[in-house]
């Protein structure tokens, strides 16, 4: 198999380490070590000093395993696999899905939510959301595209890029349109936490269903894209077995110092979660002040959950307005085409400390561009 080239990654590659100001980015800044240690409990202290650099249990760290599930409800950490989140992904597309199967996936998105199905060969149907005052996938939309052999649902809630999150009517509706053609669920939970508004956060897909999956991980809510950590969880130990048996031609185990970070991390999850909301709502009401401020040229559907956003160019062209901006003020920012969206938005990320100084700088820059 070979997926089409990953268009977002390309698009980062070239300007993540060289553009001086990036203003789409859809993590958290990333934790500095120090900061991480010192976060440690003895316990992983412990670990972290005597730590052996040898391989790691191919499923994850036990005492990692036992953490993540702590994060669910009804799940135990035998329903658990780690690996990169990434990683994940390509193993459970290529584990669960044949050639000819078809696929439905939340759209426009991460590209190997749909692409990985591409290249094993299904018919992959794409679920696009409406822009109507908040970004939102209709349950109708999606009932209209399940067929009887629909094997699998691809959703990602909170959304990248939209910050679409549905109301906990909508998600059982979503749920309910899957069971009644069989498909299975694969829910991709990577910015669950960090709603607006901690009352509207769903349930994990694999508290709710026994065959579905959640993946999620340290990249986004925590600051710790660095660690390469992530997880599958699913109450299906037949799914998880063949799953994790792929995982013996990527990976084979994790990184051993990254398991015990990704450890630290979760264990100090209440602190990391409220400090990064309260930074995006920071955020978040800068860049509404800056489109109130310029109406003409922007308009916001405001996200529900997640860190990040679409924001729509009026006059459109984002690709143009991206790559003036990147030439003339150095401020990167990811247009919507390469999502394959249009040409009318550009994405912005919400979880960076400088975030507000960059969103000034892009004003002072707005006149040349
Ligand atoms: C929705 C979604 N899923 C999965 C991933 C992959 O996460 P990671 O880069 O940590 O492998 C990302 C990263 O951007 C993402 O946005």
């Amino acid at each position: 198999m070979r997926p089409a080239p990953f268009a977002l990654e390309r698009y980062f590659a070239r300007y993540e380490f060289s553009a001086p100001y990036l203003l789409s980015s859809s993590d958290c800044d990333g934790l500095r070590m120090r900061e991480a240690l010192a976060m440690a409990d003895d316990e992983c202290r412990a670990l972290w000093e005597d730590l052996a650099l040898g391989y790691t249990e191919s499923l994850g760290l036990p005492q990692l395993r036992a953490e993540i599930a702590g994060v669910y409800d009804g799940v135990s950490p035998d329903d658990v696999l780690t690996g990169a989140p990434e990683e994940l992904i390509f193993l459970a597309m290529n584990a669960l899905l044949r050639p000819g199967d078809r696929v439905v996936c939340t759209y426009p998105g991460y590209q190997s939510l749909y692409e990985i199905a591409r290249a094993v060969g299904c018919v992959v149907d794409l679920w696009e959301p409406r822009e109507e005052g908040a970004w939102r996938f209709d349950p109708a939309d999606l009932a209209g595209m399940l067929r009887p052999g629909t094997r699998l649902v691809v959703v990602n809630f909170p959304h990248n890029p939209t910050g679409a999150l549905p109301t906990k009517a909508e998600a059982d509706a979503i749920f309910e349109a899957a069971a009644s053609v069989g498909a299975r669920v694969f829910s991709d939970e990577m910015y669950r936490l960090l709603e607006n508004d901690p009352a509207d956060r769903l349930p994990a897909a694999c508290e709710r269903v026994p065959d579905a999956l959640a993946l999620s991980g340290m990249s986004k809510v925590f600051g710790m894209a660095g660690v390469r950590i992530g997880w599958l969880v699913t109450r299906d130990a037949g799914a998880l077995q063949s799953i994790a048996e792929l995982k013996d031609y990527t990976t084979i185990c994790s990184s051993a110092p990254s398991e015990v970070l990704a450890l630290i991390g979760l264990r100090a999850r209440a602190a990391l979660v409220e400090r990064h909301r309260a930074r995006i709502a920071r955020n978040l009401a800068a860049l509404e002040a800056f489109v109130a401020r310029h109406g003409e040229r922007f308009a916001l559907a405001p996200p529900r959950a997640g860190s990040v956003c679409l924001l729509r160019l009026r006059d459109g062209n984002a690709t143009d307005f991206c790559r003036r901006l990147v030439d003339k003020a150095g401020i990167m920012l990811l247009p919507s085409s390469v999502f394959r969206f249009g040409d009318d938005h550009v994405r912005i990320g919400l979880g960076r400390e400088n975030m507000p100084d960059v969103l000034a700088r892009l004003e002072d820059a707005l006149a040349a561009v």
